[in-house]
């Protein structure tokens, strides 16, 4: 069977390359992190499906490159009406592949894959442009000319939302697009290739191959006909990729993980401070800016542990289609053990795990309990690697130059909080993170006009407004002369 029905909608299971449908002989089983029910056989693509993808959007990308901004524009507004007409399915399609909670994907995160399309289509439109720089009577006009075949490859935490900031100012920019989808997440992006065909974004320019990483995944980035690779995922992975890259000097983009600190100061309002906190278990703690290194101020640590337990206690964990739920399962099994792995490890060691710790035993399956490590050790696994789960640590500091210290002491720099009551404060140690993005007194609200990506090993490059431009488009300058001219 070639398609999987889900909410009534049917999500084929084959790759999307040419504007056609295509099997491979070979398939995997996609299950769903719900109830570890199965979903269907995918399409397992191998390196002739890579091959067969790369070539349609080369084909592809003359016509698309010289429709224009407002033409392809256009084509991209239509598809940000469809992804807005098929929220709810988008919705239920995602919940059901990922386990990530059914209220957030219907309220924020299709929605947000709509604008993601919409506002690159509009930024090219009409927002792409910087001034001219005058220079002896020489003008230096810049542009952005569409540079390729364009390889995104994405993480399953957050499907559609991850490919669709890659996707948008891809195309927007004139380039066509190869998606690899993680292959835990196959089915939103199977879907939204749909969309793209019924929005008449013409064959070739969007293509997705299906597969794993290590067999398809490996084809693509290596091809000698792409132009750019847009990564988001772990460290190992985008080390291969840039590998994989160096032989064709393949420009990457790279959005990886983080180990991010949340910063509580003893003039915070430690009612926010906690609430604050408490989000970092969103998704099942799945989420590369996740602050899961909470550090306070010694003075007001007990006092701020105390609402931390009472927020964290309401949580209510379950199927994330029961719109109560806060928290629900981890992806895969695989990666299921993998966070147990560093939890019974942390255990092992002798750290203090004061909440949670362990597999939620009346849920069973794919269910973690929100765990809470005390004062780990300096240095220990758990407060150094990126668990990609439930798991927060909590620290504490004396004074602002040791809250700094172990903030900016990892391998990471994605991102940062910091609540404090006082601006000049807050600015002092905002001044010193290191961190591509750092919120004050907040957390996740980002504009799509600002630059998002880590620093250090959280990333390279940044992306958003004119930033995915500079990334995706080949930047020109033209210089012209005053002298010459004939007219
Ligand atoms: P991963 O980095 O291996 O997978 C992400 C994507 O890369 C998938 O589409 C995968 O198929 C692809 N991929 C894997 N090997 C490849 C290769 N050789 N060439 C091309 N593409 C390849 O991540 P994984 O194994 O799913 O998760 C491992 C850890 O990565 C997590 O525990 C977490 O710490 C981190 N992670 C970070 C994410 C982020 O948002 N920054 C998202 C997902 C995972
Ligand atoms: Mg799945």
């Amino acid at each position: 069977m070639s398609f999987i029905e889900v909410a009534g909608a049917k999500v084929d299971t084959r790759h999307f390359i040419g504007g056609q449908r295509i099997a491979s002989s070979q398939t995997y089983t996609n299950t769903s992190p719900i109830d570890g029910s199965f979903l269907g056989e995918i399409s397992r693509g191998s390196a002739v499906e890579a091959n067969e993808a790369v070539a349609a959007a080369k084909r592809a990308f003359p016509a698309w490159s010289a429709l224009g901004p407002v033409k392809r524009g256009e084509l991209l507004l239509r598809l940000a009406e469809l992804v807005e007409e098929n929220i709810e399915t988008l919705a239920q399609i995602e919940t059901m592949d990922n386990g990530s909670l059914l209220r957030s994907h219907r309220r924020g995160v299709m929605p947000r894959v709509a604008l993601n399309i919409r506002f690159f289509a509009e930024w090219a439109m009409n927002e792409l442009k910087h001034e001219a720089f005058e220079t002896r009577g020489h003008t230096n006009n810049i542009s952005w000319d569409p540079s390729g075949v364009a390889v995104l490859i994405t993480p399953w935490n957050a499907p559609l939302m991850l490919a669709t900031w890659k996707i948008g100012p891809a195309l927007a920019a004139g380039d066509t697009v190869v998606l690899k989808p993680a292959e835990w997440t196959p089915l939103t992006a199977s879907f939204f290739a749909d969309l793209t065909k019924q929005a008449g974004i013409p064959d070739g320019v969007f293509n997705v191959v299906l597969g794993f990483g290590r067999e398809v995944g490996a084809v693509l980035t290596s091809h000698p006909d792409i132009s750019r690779i847009s990564f988001t995922g772990s460290v190992p992975t985008a080390k291969v990729i840039a590998h994989a890259a160096a032989d064709n000097l393949t420009p990457c983009s790279f959005e990886l993980g983080g180990k991010s600190p949340l910063l509580v100061f003893e003039d915070a309002d430690l009612e926010l401070a906690a609430e604050l906190a408490v989000e970092q278990y969103d998704n099942a703690g799945q989420v590369c800016l996740s602050g899961t290194r909470i550090l306070v101020h010694e003075n007001i640590a007990d006092a701020f542990a105390e609402k931390f337990r009472e927020r964290a206690s309401k949580l209510k964990q379950g199927d994330p289609r029961d719109p109560e739920t806060d928290i629900g399962p981890q992806i895969h099994q695989v990666h299921f053990d993998r966070i147990k792995g560093f939890v019974d490890r942390a255990k092992a060691e002798g750290q203090d795990i004061v909440m949670g710790g362990q597999p939620n035993a009346e849920l069973g399956g794919l269910f973690f309990e929100p765990t809470l490590v005390k004062n780990p050790t300096p240095g220990s696994e758990i407060v150094t690697a990126e668990v990609f789960g439930p798991v927060l640590c909590m620290q504490t500091f004396k004074t602002d130059a040791e809250a700094l210290e172990m903030a900016n002491g990892t391998e990471f720099g994605l991102a940062a909080v910091v609540v404090s009551g006082n601006r000049d404060h807050a600015k002092r140690i905002t001044d010193e993170l290191v961190a591509g993005t750092i919120w004050v007194n907040c957390f996740f609200v980002r504009d799509l006009r600002a630059p998002f990506g880590g620093s250090k090993k959280s990333g390279v490059g940044r992306e958003g407004g004119n930033w995915s431009f500079d990334f995706y488009a080949d930047v020109k300058n033209t210089v012209v002369s005053p002298n010459g001219w004939k007219e």
